[in-house]
């Protein structure tokens, strides 16, 4: 099998890797000339873990290639997989789908009349669109022997090759059994262990990709207010968690509290169904309550440092570890410190901080900010220390060390990945999310 992918972004490059891992020559396409001469160097152009090996291995077999020639890639392939971003539209929060229209016109003028090709949409793309390529690529040229589907990604970042290589489910929207069977032959290897496989339409399939971030986003939210009741009627939100995790109905996963959820889904989107929920007569008043109670809680969580400051930060020394929306990521975007760090600045406080791989890109999206060299140099001289990000390397700090360091022990902790008890045996003045101090 050969396939084709259109753009090198998270889900497109992570997508081609592993199918390239499948056994499928896979030959990667993106405009950006810098991009692709770095992937063809092996650089990897995201933070990915094991990526870069999955890519110098499959590129080494022959199996991977990288290039900015789109006709030339799209030639002899079973499957052209458009992997382009659909970012918010500024002003009515839309998905913004030029990026997947440019691309299916030049697939359209680059495949190969004699061929079957199915073309495939695997950015997040609203109900409609793939219909929509479709009659695209009909329009732009007579006479193509074509199908589209639609494969949507659950990938999480951080985790990506694993969601990839052994899914819960793979979604596939197909409608003719020429194109079901080509898309069985590509996810060979996870039919051989089983894979769930949901085979539907075209519009089910898009429509599945946003009703599960949006349930997970949903479900983050919810555990996010009952945190802040367990607050204040002094409940234990970690064990409530459980409690009703445990019931299979519910699921323990996805229910643990926080700054409020962040990164390149959730945040675009909740906002991009709730949009198209409304234009089509049929709104989900849920998910719009979702998107109002995420924002704001984001803004409000500078207020516990406030807090725990003893109600002012001005010219104090804030600490802060982690600053990317999620761990293993240096992905910034929706990320709850860029709500957090500006308004403490505003409110007068410095603010040192310290994260394992967001650094360089929050650099210039939080200036003013006293970058570290580790968590320890960010953590001395602070009147509060936040944990907004919940690294594996901030799980065991030296808690002497870090008691010592600090102007006062007053530890602000938004991941709840310390136990108040610990915290108090310590010697820290420890605030966390739903749980009695
Ligand atoms: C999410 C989905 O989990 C993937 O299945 C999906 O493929 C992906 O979006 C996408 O649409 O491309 P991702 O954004 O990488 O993946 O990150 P998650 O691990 O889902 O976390 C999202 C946010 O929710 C983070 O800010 C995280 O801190 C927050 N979160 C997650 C919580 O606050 N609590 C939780 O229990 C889980």
């Amino acid at each position: 099998m050969r396939i084709a992918v259109i753009g090198t972004g998270y889900v497109g490059l992570v997508s081609g890797a592993c199918f390239s891992e499948f056994g499928v020559t896979t030959v990667c396409v993106d405009k950006d000339t810098s991009k692709i001469e770095r992937l063809n160097r092996g650089e990897i152009p995201i933070f990915e873990p094991g990526l870069d090996d999955l890519v110098a291995k499959n590129a080494k077999a022959g199996r991977l290639s990288f290039t900015t020639d789109l006709a030339a890639a799209v030639k002899g392939v079973d499957a052209v997989f458009i992997a382009v971003g659909t970012p918010s539209r500024r002003g009515d929060g839309h998905a913004d789908l030029s990026y997947v229209y440019a691309a299916a016109q030049e697939v359209a003028l680059a495949l190969d009349p004699d061929r079957y090709t199915v073309i495939v949409t695997k950015s997040t793309v609203p109900v409609g669109t793939g219909r929509e390529v479709a009659r695209i690529i009909g329009e732009t040229r007579s006479g193509l022997d074509f199908d589209v589907c639609s494969n949507p990604e659950f990938l999480r970042e951080g985790a990506a090759i694993a969601d990839f290589m052994r899914p819960d489910r793979v979604v596939i929207g197909a409608e003719s059994d020429r194109a079901r069977a080509v898309m069985k032959a590509l996810y060979r290897p996870l039919y051989l262990i089983e894979t769930p496989i949901v085979m539907t339409s075209l519009e089910t399939s898009e429509l599945i990709k946003y009703a599960a971030n949006t349930f997970l986003a949903t479900k983050i939210t919810f555990i996010n207010e009952v945190a802040d009741l367990c607050e204040k009627v002094g409940a234990n939100v970690h064990d409530v968690a459980k409690g009703i995790g445990l019931d299979g109905r519910i699921g323990r996963k996805f229910l643990h509290a926080g700054a409020g959820y962040g990164g390149s889904c959730f945040p675009k989107d909740t906002l991009a169904l709730a949009r198209t929920a409304a234009d089509v007569g049929s709104p989900l008043r849920i998910v719009e309550t979702v998107i109002d109670i995420n924002d704001k809680r984001k803004k409000s969580m500078a207020g516990r440092i406030v807090a725990a400051a003893n109600g002012t930060v001005e010219g104090k020394r804030i600490g802060i570890l982690g600053v990317t929306f999620k761990p293993n990521t240096d992905d910034m975007r929706d990320a709850p410190s860029l709500d957090i760090i500006p308004q403490l600045q505003r409110l007068g406080a410095t603010v040192q901080a310290y994260d394992p791989a967001g650094m360089q890109e929050a650099e210039h999206l939080l200036p003013g900010v006293v970058w570290c060299a580790d968590a320890y140099a960010a953590i001395q001289d602070t009147d509060v220390l936040a944990i907004i990000t919940e690294w594996n390397e901030f799980r065991a700090l030296d808690l002497d060390r870090v008691r010592r360091s600090m102007k006062a022990p007053v530890l602000v902790d938004l991941r709840n990945i310390y136990n108040p008890d610990d915290m108090s045996a310590a010697g820290f003045t420890y605030t966390s999310i739903g749980r009695p101090a």
